[in-house]
């Protein structure tokens, strides 16, 4: 089947490249003139109706099409294309107040007004059947409008609403665990329920974890996290039949946040959309924020199963939801958008096209940003447009990955329930930490679910797996048998998927593969460390490791210095089966990680894209014959690489090497196809 991300190129005839476009916001002669300065930025792509819904149906079953209808044929007129939005992120004010109970009620029982967005309970009947209501009239209406390209199912599902707490979601919730466990002994057994004495004998006993009086029933809380993003997930499965329905053959998209959004499952809404697109926002106060730019880029990609993805949104400049919002230095947007490029996106776009003048949102930037066209941001956007244009023959391209790592929404859910052996182990801090060795190390990686077929890659990293499956367990096992190299983090395997312990010795999933037992996790205190052998020093955690067939790589140091595990094994190391399983038994420093992630590359064959200094971040895109460099400069200055035997995709050839300006990037056509990277199981380098 035709990829519907190449399909979609073909119709923009390029790279997509644009933004949310708001037209209500403003009067109809200020469309004419955006549309003109469209086309001079080379968008060919707009998200149309986002927020829309109190204009298209300003009374209950009152539809106006006039402002919808005028934007979108002047769109087409112009050459744009539309990615249209369904509008159910923002019920209308006459909704909230026709049905009050449809307002989210938060833990400890307070009901939200209207005012803002997303202003909605994820179960509300009242809510689903208007909704449903809008976006089949929608769907119906613009179906065959030659303009709509792309379906675009609400906007950030669950982003300010997916934990509502009310009567509604209370039964909803009833029904989601009778589906699930068919009996009320059934959840007491897997809730644990008999700790504390909170057994249930019937299911409308059974309450959303709401405020209570000390901590709530992990497998409560656990299962309430799933059931909320299922909640949503049935609206997005509900609004996308609608699409589907009224038009087969234009692809379906929803914007995720990547790990910006903790409350939804990305991975389960990805598999419902034909095209997987994410917002990525940089936080302004993080000096490595181009490393989780790029991490947010790699799980883009895993999401899409590797295929090209869309970057729905980021910023030209400001963002207006942090405590200080830093404008982007000149060179930075391109800099951002070209890595998204990268690692495999196909599309580039912003919130938003035109910046607000009133409302929420007026000191967000835009791509025309309030000063209009002769500031510096509008002079980036239109070069980046033109270098997008002309950069039209690395789409449809892919990234190759050696190394998976595995990321859960599951895990990174239980890991964080309350009462735990320490808070300040925190499950997206630890993948960032693994993360960003391997970004170092310049090995390209895709984030991806466990629940992955892992055959094609050298080598998988886990980092604090904590919740598993036995069946991603056994999959992982399987793996390293067959001659792959798995590396599991501190706190993996602890529990299975109703956070029960696996008894017997940690980390209980995983004893066999990593030939080890705990007997005892040893966080460390806030301030505290516990020295390495390599001379370095683990914060936050440790663990008492007993061999049961491993060897030690690095151990905590003897002697008091060491922490609580002093003189035992702080990285392991075990051959099982055709494959070897790596343990580390900390929180280990940046240096340490990288020595281990160095180490299990090494052996495993996974190499770096291209052999190039620090601070240089190199990704490869191919398909084919057809393979592509780039390069991207996060130095300070000037940097010269030796790649001999390409040229600039402008065409002009390359001497021996390239001389990158700082923050700069390049893009190489690569004249002879590397060596393709081969399985693990064919050795190592
Ligand atoms: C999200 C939303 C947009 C806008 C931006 C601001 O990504 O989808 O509507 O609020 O944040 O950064």
């Amino acid at each position: 089947m035709t990829d519907p991300m190449s399909t979609l190129a073909d119709r923009l005839g390029g790279i997509a490249y644009g933004g949310d476009y708001n037209p209500e916001q403003w009067p109809e002669d200020v469309w004419h003139e955006d549309v003109r300065l469209m086309r001079e930025a080379g968008v060919n792509l707009v998200t149309v109706g986002v927020f829309s819904w109190s204009r298209i149906e300003p009374r209950p079953g009152a539809y106006d099409w006039a402002l919808l209808d005028t934007v979108i044929d002047l769109l087409h007129t112009a050459g744009v294309a539309v990615d249209l939005a369904t509008p159910t992120a923002a019920p209308p004010p006459w909704f909230s107040k026709a049905y009050p109970r449809s307002l989210p009620l938060t833990a400890s029982g307070t009901r939200l007004s209207h005012g803002s967005r997303q202003a909605f309970c994820p179960s509300s009947p009242d809510y689903a059947r208007a909704a449903d209501a809008v976006v089949g009239k929608l769907a119906r209406r613009y179906a065959d409008h030659p303009a709509v390209v792309m379906w675009h199912v609400h906007n950030e599902w669950g982003n300010h609403n997916a934990l509502c707490y009310c009567d509604t979601s209370a039964a909803a919730f009833r029904t989601w665990l009778r589906d699930r466990y068919t009996t009320p002994a059934r959840v007491n057994d897997v809730w644990g329920t008999d700790f504390w004495g909170q057994r249930y004998g019937d299911w409308e006993e059974i309450d959303p974890p709401r405020d209570t009086t000390a901590f709530r029933n992990p497998g409560q809380e656990l299962d309430y996290r799933r059931f909320s993003s299922d909640a949503l997930l049935a609206r997005h499965r509900a609004e996308s039949a609608l699409l589907r329905e009224a038009s087969p053959g234009i692809p379906i998209t929803t914007n995720l946040l990547g790990t910006l959004e903790k409350k939804v499952d990305g991975h389960a809404f990805a598999r419902q959309s034909d095209i997987v697109s994410v917002d990525h926002y940089l936080v302004a106060a993080d000096p490595g924020n181009h490393i989780d730019l790029a991490l947010n880029a790699d799980l883009a990609r895993g999401m899409a199963d590797g295929r090209p993805w869309l970057l729905m949104e980021h910023s030209t400049s400001a963002v207006n939801w942090q405590p200080v919002n830093v404008p982007k230095e000149p060179g930075e947007m391109r800099r951002n958008s070209l890595t998204h490029l990268a690692r495999g996106a196909d599309g580039i776009l912003f919130f938003q096209w035109r910046q607000s003048r009133a409302g929420a949102e007026k000191w967000h930037s835009a791509m025309l940003p309030h000063g209009g066209t002769g500031t510096r941001t509008w002079g980036e956007v239109s070069s980046l447009g033109a270098e997008l244009g002309a950069m039209s023959e690395v789409r449809g391209t892919r990234v190759q990955a050696d190394v998976a790592l595995l990321f859960d929404w599951h895990a990174w859910w239980a890991l964080e329930l309350e009462a735990r052996p320490s808070q300040h182990l925190r499950y997206l801090d630890t993948v960032r930490d693994w993360y960003g060795a391997l970004w170092d190390l310049g090995v390209t990686c895709d984030l991806v679910a466990p629940d992955t077929d892992l055959s094609r890659y050298r080598a998988v990293l886990a980092p604090s797996l904590y919740l598993v499956s036995d069946t991603d367990a056994d999959a992982l096992h399987s793996y390293v048998r067959g001659g792959g190299h798995a590396v599991l983090g501190p706190f993996s395997g602890a529990v299975d998927t109703h956070d029960r312990v696996r008894t017997g010795g940690y980390p209980g999933a995983f004893r066999d593969l990593l030939g080890l037992v705990v007997d005892e996790y040893l966080p460390l205190r806030q301030g505290e460390s516990a020295l390495l052998s390599d001379s370095s020093r683990a914060l936050l955690w440790s663990e008492r490791v007993a061999s049961r067939g491993c060897t030690a790589r690095l151990r905590f140091a003897d002697g008091p210095d060491g922490g609580p595990a002093r003189g035992g094994p702080a990285v392991t190391r075990h051959s099982y089966g055709g494959g070897v399983g790596w343990y580390a038994a900390a929180a280990l420093p940046a240096q340490s990680l990288r020595d281990l992630l160095d180490a299990v590359c090494r052996e495993a064959g996974a190499e770096p894209a291209a052999a190039v200094p620090p601070g240089i971040e190199a990704v490869r895109r191919r398909a084919g014959d057809r393979s592509y460099l780039f390069l991207v400069n996060h130095t300070d200055r000037e940097v010269r690489i030796p790649v001999a035997g390409h040229t600039a995709l402008d065409g002009s050839a390359l001497p021996e090497y390239v001389s990158l300006p700082a923050g700069d990037v390049v893009v190489l056509r690569e004249r002879a196809v590397p060596q393709q990277a081969s399985l693990h199981r064919e050795g190592a380098r």
